[in-house]
């Protein structure tokens, strides 16, 4: 059974908002897929879509085979949700707002204290346990966030930007507990985020969002593919002749889309005869921001 179904999935808001226009995918268990878009592509109406928050305006979602519009209950029994922003406790502890939820999902307090211990040892917050909520940083918050989420040993863990508005350290810490747990691949992780950089670390298969529509699905491998080249020649020159088809990245810095090693040399001849002086030529794959980029300009010039 796949973890997770959008068949033409579309919500569209009281007010006319198409925030959701028909998408289709799926997840195999296991995956950590991250579900990427810049700000108000519908990557967070997608996520209450599939956790019950809100029914489709059109099609249908599953989780892990059962439909969330009909039973939110047992979705939530099987899935972890963080989001943006996560509401807790202030006056309770750390433990006891994870010790309280434990009781939400019908866990024992004996096994929901021991769960809870284990998480907050595993999320670096065991000094922090016994802190009132109200003392915590953000970083922190973000981290018991997602302890809660996983109290109730979920087998899908939906994940709202987990690391917004963290440092770049706290950031560091939520991204290895989201690897770690990916890692014995008993949870599938559905991860939103408009920071691309940051799934590309840790994200198996990735979905680009593009005001509610789904541009491509793919491994980084299958959305190269999708582009007209997979190789990017990257010059840093104190001048760059015209016409040799190089976009200028920043100060200094002009990249290439190129399609045969053989095209470097006779590029890197034409700039110095050109009167270019370069100070070094560096060869890469796309990123996914780079893909992203080349499948939003080629869905602007269809259209
Ligand atoms: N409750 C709502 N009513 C009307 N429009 C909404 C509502 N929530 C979100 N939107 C709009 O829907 C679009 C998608 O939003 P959202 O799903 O939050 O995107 P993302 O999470 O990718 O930033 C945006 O244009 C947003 O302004
Ligand atoms: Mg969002």
């Amino acid at each position: 059974m796949d973890a997770v179904v959008l068949k033409n999935l579309s919500k569209t808001y009281p007010n006319g908002k198409k925030a959701v226009s028909g998408i289709d995918f799926s997840l195999k268990q296991g995956e950590i897929f991250g579900f990427l878009g810049p700000n108000g592509a519908g990557k967070t109406t997608t996520v209450k879509l599939l956790t019950g928050m809100l029914t489709p305006s059109e099609g249908e979602c599953r989780v892990l085979g059962l439909n969330p519009a009909e039973t939110p209950e047992k979705v939530h029994d099987l899935s972890g949700v963080v989001t943006e922003h996560a509401q807790m406790y202030n006056n309770m502890t750390g433990k006891q707002n994870l010790v309280f939820y434990g009781s939400v999902f019908g866990i024992t307090k004996a096994e929901a204290e021991k769960r809870a211990g284990s998480l907050l040892e595993q999320l670096d917050l065991e000094e922090a346990g016994d802190q009132k909520l109200s003392t915590y940083s953000t970083g922190m918050r973000q981290r018991l966030s997602l302890a809660r989420a996983l109290i109730h040993r979920p087998r899908i863990l939906f994940l709202d930007e987990p690391t917004s508005g963290l440092d770049p350290e706290s950031a560091q810490n939520v991204n290895q507990l989201i690897r770690k747990l990916a890692e014995d691949k008993k949870i599938t992780i559905f991860l939103c985020t408009h920071q691309l950089r940051y799934a590309q670390e840790i994200c198996t298969r990735y979905g680009l969002m593009d005001q509610g529509k789904l541009l491509a699905t793919g491994t980084l491998g299958e959305l190269r593919q999708r582009i007209d080249s997979d190789t990017i020649l990257e010059i840093c020159a104190a001048h760059m002749p015209e016409g040799l088809g190089f976009q200028k990245a920043e100060e200094m810095l002009y990249e290439n889309r190129i399609h045969r090693d053989s095209e470097i040399p006779v590029l890197v001849r034409q700039i110095v005869t050109g009167g270019g002086d370069i100070y070094s030529v560096k060869v890469r794959k796309p990123s996914l921001e780079d893909i992203y980029f080349s499948l939003t300009a080629r869905e602007k010039e269809d259209a």
